[in-house]
């Protein structure tokens, strides 16, 4: 028994391979290219664990995933490879075309390759498990019903509209050649090993540094949050227990204007770490020129996987982000090498000219 994960890199890959092998000795495959936010310090205490392994690919690379698949006999593909920031979608959308879709194709087509060729019993044990995100639903409006499974796809950014189009993409390779696919659609994770460009991780490293926290617009866009390791508590929910060719919202019941998010961090940073001049870390709060296409709010309704598999988050927000704060004032080391010269050019490059 092996899981191939693709993305395990990032953060909620990074995430889900450290809690993977918390939880069990079934090997893994780590499949990552490695792009600006892929971080192998994340995942640097498994080096040397017989059951891990790592293999820098692109997902799109069909020669080498399929001999992966061949020489590994996975019997899941968990899919969290993407670009996955909506500012840098907006800056440059095709690396978003480029991954979220033609490389899930690619995956696709690869997987359905290794998968055609197992036997019966295998191929019916077999899941391709497509991690995907509530941004897929648009926006609501204040009154609106969080997001079901059944809400019509409305995408607004580059990044939204990419990964509804991986999402259909994986939908068709279940209907129409039978891939045993899973797909789970969830809300703002937050958590260790986020990378700072990132509303959480940037407004709790931009406060200890000194520097401002900027709001995008006026700070009431609604996001729902959840922690991220039970983010992957869920999909290793629906990767054992879910039914094919289903999705699963996956939320944290949390929905937080953004304001009142910067606002709790602050709050808790004031209390942790204290500032010198005895002031609040929300005197740094500033409010700058809004993000194109901002979708006003987000919020889902996680009733069908808690119905069906059982699932609920353990953590509250208020519980999940005094452990954020604390784990990002802790590991120093592995923020101070995320934030590289590249990751520097890019912050400048977003917020020149926001300001109000
Ligand atoms: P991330 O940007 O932190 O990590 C993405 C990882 O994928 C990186 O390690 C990167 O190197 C790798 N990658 C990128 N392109 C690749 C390619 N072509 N081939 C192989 N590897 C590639 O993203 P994340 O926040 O960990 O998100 C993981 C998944 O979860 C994404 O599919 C995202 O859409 C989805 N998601 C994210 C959130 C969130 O709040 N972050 C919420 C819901 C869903
Ligand atoms: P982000 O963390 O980029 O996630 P997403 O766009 O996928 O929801 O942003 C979360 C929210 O915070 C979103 O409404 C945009 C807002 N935001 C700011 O107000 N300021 C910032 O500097 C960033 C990065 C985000």
């Amino acid at each position: 028994m092996t899981i191939l994960v693709t993305g395990g890199a990032g953060f909620i890959g990074g995430n889900y391979v450290l809690d993977w092998f918390a939880q069990t000795d079934e090997p893994l495959v780590n499949v990552d290219k490695l792009t600006y936010a892929g971080n192998l310090e994340t995942v640097a205490s498994l080096a040397g664990h017989p059951g891990y392994t790592f293999v820098q690919a692109d997902i799109g690379d069909r020669a080498i995933i399929s001999r992966l698949l061949h020489d590994r006999k996975p019997r899941a593909v968990v899919n969290f490879a993407a670009e996955s920031h909506v500012d840098r979608s907006i800056d440059g959308p095709s690396e978003f075309i480029q991954t979220n879709v033609v490389g899930t194709f690619n995956l696709l087509e690869s997987v359905r390759g290794y998968w055609t060729n197992l036997s019966d019993t295998e191929k019916s044990a077999f899941r391709f498990l497509h991690v995907s995100t509530d941004e897929v639903y648009g926006s609501l409006g204040p009154q609106d019903r969080p997001f079901a499974e059944t809400n019509p796809y409305e995408p607004n950014s580059p990044y939204s509209a990419s990964k509804a189009a991986s999402d259909h993409l994986v939908r068709a390779w279940h209907h129409t050649y039978g891939l045993p696919v899973l797909t789970t659609n969830c809300s703002n994770n937050y958590g260790p090993y986020h990378f700072p460009e990132k509303l959480v991780p940037l407004v709790i490293l931009n406060a200890i540094n000194g520097k401002p926290l900027p709001i995008y617009g006026d700070g009431q866009q609604i996001r729902d949050w959840l922690y991220v390791k039970d983010h992957c508590s869920a999909i290793r929910t629906v990767l054992a227990g879910g039914k094919l060719g289903e999705t699963y919202n996956v939320g944290g019941w949390n929905e937080k204007p953004n304001l009142d998010v910067v606002k709790t961090i602050c709050g808790i940073l004031d209390e942790m770490k204290p500032r010198a001049d005895g002031r609040s870390y929300a005197d740094q709060i500033t409010f700058v020129r809004d993000r194109p296409g901002h979708d006003r709010r987000y919020a889902i309704d996680a009733r069908k996987i808690e119905r069906e598999l059982g699932w609920k988050p353990a953590e509250t927000f208020e519980s999940g982000i005094r452990k954020t704060v604390a784990w990002y004032l802790e590991n120093t080391q592995w923020t101070a090498n995320v934030q590289s010269g590249a990751y520097q050019q890019w912050v400048k490059k977003n917020y020149a000219g926001r300001e109000q």
